[in-house]
């Protein structure tokens, strides 16, 4: 019983941390793609940015702005006519697409916007443009036809979000890029944008699922443990040595405890149900003194002795039939257990006879049997009352027949 208990526990609190944990893990799954379309839908704002000025740029050409010491002539631009003196002597280089974006990226982090660009190519002109392991897995991708990449990571100290979406060679490009062999539409490379996030904690999923659970498990340990006191109890009650059965309304005999079965035999399987006038017929079946017709019909208690012929034998039997309730208190079937009284009425019937066998016992002449004076005494005095009750005669022969 106990183990039956422990297991009973066990399974329904396994089913809820299973119920439990796969709701948390669908509900996190989901608040993840959500955070990630909206990062997905960020980090594709500022690209688009990005990539605007850049073909603002690419479409003069380049622009031309003063050298400093910040803005130096880029190397890897040999055009003609990268470098030029104004009329009024100021010394200009012209500023290419990539050129302008290292620019932008070094003022985001200079603006601690936090956020960080990067312009890459799998074929870099420029080697400090190689594209990372991450860029370089992705810019692949680009060239099997996915549109866009992006996923949260962490770097040991914080949490980002990195974003890539191909730079696809327009013919404002090709001004530039066609030397190396490309042409419109072709991938000329990627910018990466990555965006500083808080960082993934799961402590507020933890500590909210964790208390549900444990709450939870609190009242499935209550209720399975005053569900399993209850069942003890109904056992105990149920599992008495007087033979009790619960029939439903339409006389299907719901269950039966063990004496019940041993004394009127077994009950069919699972699958088949059996009728109480066929498991047990008696002289009540189909009268109206039935029991659950009784109780059907209003009675609270219903109690009566029938005769029962089991194996050629009659037997006695005080049959106390109670209504079976359901939830909300209506009447579904009857409980009706069955106190055999064959013996006590064995010995009624036995003391009746000795009594009356002793009554003419005393009232009788032990050699002839014939009534003897003790009798004519009783049956004078009643005659002689009945006399008086009634007023008519009273007539008393003496007779000697020696
Ligand atoms: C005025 C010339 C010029 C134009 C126009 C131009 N580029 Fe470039 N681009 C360059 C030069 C020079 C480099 C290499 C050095 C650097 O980073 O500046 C470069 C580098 C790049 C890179 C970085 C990888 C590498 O090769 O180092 C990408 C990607 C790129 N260009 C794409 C484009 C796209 C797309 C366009 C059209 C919108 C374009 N470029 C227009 C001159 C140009």
């Amino acid at each position: 019983m106990k183990g039956g208990k422990g297991n009973l526990i066990l399974i329904v609190m396994t089913g809820w941390l299973c119920i439990l944990g796969s709701f948390a893990y669908w509900f996190e799954m989901d608040t993840r793609r959500e955070e990630k379309r909206k990062a997905l839908t960020t980090a594709n704002a500022f690209f688009q940015q990005v990539v605007t000025s850049r073909q603002w740029n690419a479409s003069h050409g380049g622009v031309y702005v003063p050298i400093t010491t910040e803005t130096q002539p880029n190397r890897y631009l040999p055009i003609q006519g990268r470098d030029l003196t104004a009329d009024n002597g100021l010394k200009l280089t012209k500023i290419n697409p990539s050129y302008m974006t290292r620019q932008i990226a070094e003022l985001a982090i200079k603006n601690e916007s936090g956020i960080h660009f990067h312009l890459t190519s799998l074929k870099p002109i420029r080697p400090e443009n190689k594209a990372t392991e991450w860029e370089q897995r992705w810019l692949k991708s680009f060239e099997q036809g996915v549109r866009e990449q992006g996923e949260f990571f962490e770097d040991g100290e914080s949490t980002w979000f990195r974003y890539m979406a191909p730079l696809l060679t327009g013919p404002e490009c090709l001004k530039c890029h066609v030397q190396q062999g490309y042409k419109e539409g072709d991938i000329r490379g990627g910018l990466s944008v990555s965006l500083p996030y808080p960082p993934h904690t799961h402590l507020h999923l933890i500590a909210g699922y964790g208390s549900v659970a444990v709450l939870g498990l609190i009242f499935i340990f209550i209720g399975t443990t005053l569900y399993e006191r209850k069942q003890r109890l109904f056992d105990a009650t149920f599992n008495s040595p007087v033979p009790t059965c619960v029939t439903d309304k339409n006389h299907t005999i719901l269950m039966a405890n063990e004496s019940y079965r041993t004394e009127f035999g077994p009950l069919p399987d699972h699958q088949k149900t059996i009728k109480c006038y066929e498991h047990r017929p008696g002289i009540s079946c189909h009268t109206a003194d039935c029991p659950l017709t009784r109780i059907m019909g209003g009675s609270n208690q219903y109690a009566y002795e029938t005769i029962k012929e089991m194996d050629g034998v009659s037997r006695h039997f005080i049959v106390t039939a109670k209504p079976l309730l359901d939830a909300r208190g209506m009447v579904v079937g009857s409980v009706e257990n069955f106190q055999e009284i064959t013996e006590r009425k064995r010995a009624e019937e036995a003391l009746e006879e000795s009594n009356r066998k002793l009554e003419s016992l005393s009232n009788t002449d032990g050699l002839t049997g014939i009534a003897n004076r003790r009798r004519f005494d009783e049956v004078l005095a009643q005659e002689y009352a009945r006399h008086a009750r009634s007023g008519t005669e009273l007539s008393l022969i003496l007779m000697d027949i020696d």
